[in-house]
């Protein structure tokens, strides 16, 4: 099949490149033409373990192109992917700007049945918008398919080539015939590919990203209950995770949510329930809960040192918001290292992956930036584990203690075991554990 995609970020060059993988003739358009000439000079613009190997694979084949010109690669498409952002606008709702942009070019360009496939994560009704507004532009028939990405970063190019479930929402069986086509390849193993309705299914990526931040959230806040009461949120979240009618995933309690997709989808999908007159509580609080919940390590910090952090320096290991990515949108560690600095520490932060998008993006020179985690630690008053990589959780304890003589962790991912830090002679400042401080240290 020949397929286009219009966007070529996290998510389109990922989907871009496997459908490539399988056989398909693939165009990926991005209006950031320093994206596109980097990716066709081999340069991979993201952090996404798999994927470079990937990508020269089908470009070698000829099989994966690059472009800025949408238009070309739509004229010839048999189906189109659109996965451009949907950032959050300023009412909290998704901006569909590149939506509508989109929309825009495919309707000038269009050749008669092909799919326009919605990949971006969009608040229902928005395919019958797509719709519209391609069908101002041109008389011939098209088809629409809401098909919702759900690939986590870091682990992206798995997800795609062996997904748990593939959704659907078609409006004619020449979509349908189109997506089993397209995603026959993808789930052998015998993984549902779920047809419904485009509302259902553009509903149902909210849905999942509302749960998955509804049960982050309430673990932080028995992690918060814990502090008061002594019990560990780790065996909690043992014990709990163990009923299979909860399951084990997404029960790590932490510094909150981040990243480009669950901070933002749960505001959107609030917001624009609102508009409907529905009022989503549960989930409102799960989002007010979240924004407090990123700067637990900053109150610890602050419980321990005093509000005035001036003359202090503290290390930063992780900037992503999470591991095995380079992504810093909604990353915890940046209003850490801000509420830091504006209390008058300095910040000095290590990141495998993310410490370039953190200064040209985020962060800027406002942090220094180590060459590798333990150089971070030189001169440090205390260790903040922000992101879990697996580098971090068994670090060399004699060389952190070489670098940070009296140390002090704030752990905010709970990588560290309390007890096994007392006895190091560690302060330890976990979330939802036993806190070891200063007084126990001998
Ligand atoms: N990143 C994830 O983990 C993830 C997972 C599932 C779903 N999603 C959803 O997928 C969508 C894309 O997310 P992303 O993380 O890939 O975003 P991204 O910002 O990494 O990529 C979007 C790309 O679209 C390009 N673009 C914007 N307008 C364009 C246009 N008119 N023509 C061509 N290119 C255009 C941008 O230049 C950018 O490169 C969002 O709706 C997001 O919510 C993301």
């Amino acid at each position: 099949m020949e397929a286009t995609v219009i966007g070529t970020g996290y998510v389109g060059l990922v989907v871009g490149t496997c459908l490539a993988g399988a056989g398909n003739r693939v165009t990926c358009a991005d209006v950031d033409e320093t994206k596109i000439r980097r990716l066709n000079a081999g340069d991979v613009p993201i952090y996404e373990p798999g994927i470079e190997r990937l990508i020269s694979e089908n470009l070698a084949a000829g099989r994966l192109r690059f472009t800025t010109d949408a238009a070309e690669g739509i004229r010839t498409a048999d189906v189109i992917f659109v996965a451009v952002g949907t950032p959050p606008g300023e009412d909290g709702l998704a901006d569909l700007d590149y939506v509508r942009n989109a929309a825009r070019v495919i309707g000038d360009n269009l050749r008669p049945d092909t799919v326009v496939v919605m990949k971006s994560t969009v608040p229902v009704g928005t395919c019958e918008r797509v719709r519209a507004e391609i069908a101002r532009r041109t008389d011939v028939p098209f088809h629409m398919c809401a098909n919702p990405e759900f690939l986590k970063e870091g682990d992206a190019v798995g997800d795609f080539l062996y997904p748990d479930r593939v959704v659907c929402g078609v409006d004619s069986e020449h979509a349908r015939q189109c997506m089993e086509g397209l995603y026959e390849p993808f789930i052998r193993s015998g993984n549902p590919l779920i047809f419904m309705d485009i509302a259902s299914a553009e509903l149902t990526k909210y849905a999942a990203n509302a749960m998955l931040a509804a049960r982050i959230g309430l673990m932080n806040q028995f992690a918060e209950l814990c502090e008061h009461t002594g019990a560990d949120i780790e065996r909690v979240r043992r014990g709990v995770g163990s009923d299979p009618r909860i399951g084990s995933a997404f029960l790590y309690a932490g510094t909150g949510y981040g990243g480009s997709c669950l901070p933002k989808d749960v505001w959107a999908i609030i917001r624009s329930a609102e508009k409907q007159g529905v009022d989503l509580g549960i989930l409102r609080s799960v989002a007010e809960a979240n924004d407090r919940q990123t700067t637990v390590l900053v109150r610890k910090i602050v419980r321990r040192f005093g509000d005035d952090l001036t003359g202090l320096r503290f290390a930063l290991w992780g900037l992503a918001f999470k591991p095995r990515t380079d992504d810093m949108r909604a990353a915890p560690s940046r209003a850490i290292a801000e509420a830091l600095r504006e209390r008058g520490a300095a910040v000095v932060a290590h990141d495998p992956a993310a410490m370039e998008q953190a200064r040209e993006f985020y962060l800027g020179d406002a942090v220094e930036y180590a060459a590798n985690e333990y150089e971070a630690l030189d001169g440090a008053d205390a260790l903040v584990v922000v992101t879990e990589w697996l580098q971090y959780r068994r670090p060399d304890w004699s060389e952190v203690a070489k670098r940070m003589p009296r140390p002090i962790v704030f752990d905010g991912r709970n990588v560290f075991d309390p007890d096994r830090m007392a006895s190091r002679g560690y302060e330890h400042y976990p979330i939802g554990r036993r806190q070891v401080g200063p007084d126990e240290i001998p």
